[in-house]
């Protein structure tokens, strides 16, 4: 079973990282360096490709993007996040698209929102042997119909939902559960209370993982003053600097120099500027 190792993992209280990657290079450069899960997100719609929600994003545009994520990273496992197109009319299309993700782009498990149908389709799928991350807590797919993207279970009836849900995608067979934006006390009850990892997204210290957006931490988006991501490198600045230098040197002739150009024979050329005459 493909999800006991990170079961195994939070029985040790070892730490699980988890990343975004929507590219065959980020892919590449997350395998390098260890990760235990890439996930191809449905953030892809908002981060990448210009959307005002994920919403928009296509069960196409997502497979698209995780075979690049296949491609850059063979060996890793790799989470296709089911997007609201993808789940909208039900187990029997969520069933579908997670066989997309499996055969079309090689990924080794699906993430879902919780969704009233979550247990059944969670069952369905574990059953043809799609492995499950649930995903509870702020459901970006649904936030506009809760008031929008913020905190959830921030009365104890709404942290109690939240716990519920978690559980109930546990023994439904996911092999971890997502929180996204809960309080500290609720991410840490409901990782005490479940045996598969959880893993935290503004979440705070106590899951068994955590997962940011992989542009986010990098610094490379329009999403830094979000209240759960830590910046560990500043590419926007990095990326801009380097825009301007480039724009500087092609517009004072210091870039591109001879070196960067292709030689050619002198014969060639001679004989080229001989039938260049006759064109
Ligand atoms: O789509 C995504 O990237 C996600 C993360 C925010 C967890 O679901």
């Amino acid at each position: 079973m493909p999800g006991q190792a990170f079961i195994n993992a939070k029985k040790k209280g070892r730490k699980l990282t988890m990343l975004t990657a929507y590219d065959a290079p980020t892919a590449a450069l997350l395998e390098e360096a260890g990760l235990d899960f890439i996930l191809v997100g449905d953030s892809l719609g908002m981060v990448l490709l210009g959307y005002a929600s994920t919403l928009p994003v296509t069960m196409d545009e997502m497979i698209h993007h995780a075979k690049a994520v296949r491609r850059g990273a063979p060996k890793s496992f790799v989470v296709g996040d089911l997007p609201y197109k993808g789940v909208v009319k039900g187990p029997g299309q969520t069933l579908a698209s997670a066989r997309r993700f499996m055969k079309e782009a090689g990924c080794s498990a699906v993430k879902f929102e919780w969704n009233a149908q979550a247990v059944g389709t969670t069952k369905l799928l574990v059953k043809n042997k799609i492995p499950v991350i649930g995903h509870v807590g702020l459901t970006p797919q649904t936030a506009a119909k809760k008031g929008g993207y913020r905190v959830q279970g921030q009365t104890a009836t709404d942290a109690a939902e939240i716990l519920k849900k978690a559980l109930l995608f546990q023994e439904a067979g996911a092999f971890a559960v997502l929180l996204e934006c809960v309080p500290v006390p609720v991410a840490r009850e409901v990782t005490r209370r479940l045996r598969v990892p959880t893993i935290g997204i503004g979440a705070g210290p106590y899951c068994d993982g955590q997962v940011l957006v992989f542009y986010d931490m990098i610094g490379f988006s329009s999403r830094l003053s979000l209240r759960f991501v830590k910046r560990f490198a500043n590419m926007s600045a990095a990326a801009k600097k380097a825009i301007e230098r480039y724009q500087k040197e092609v517009k004072e002739g210091i870039f591109p120099k001879f070196k960067h150009g292709f030689k050619m024979k002198r014969e060639e050329e001679v004989l080229f500027r001989t039938l260049c005459n006759s064109i």
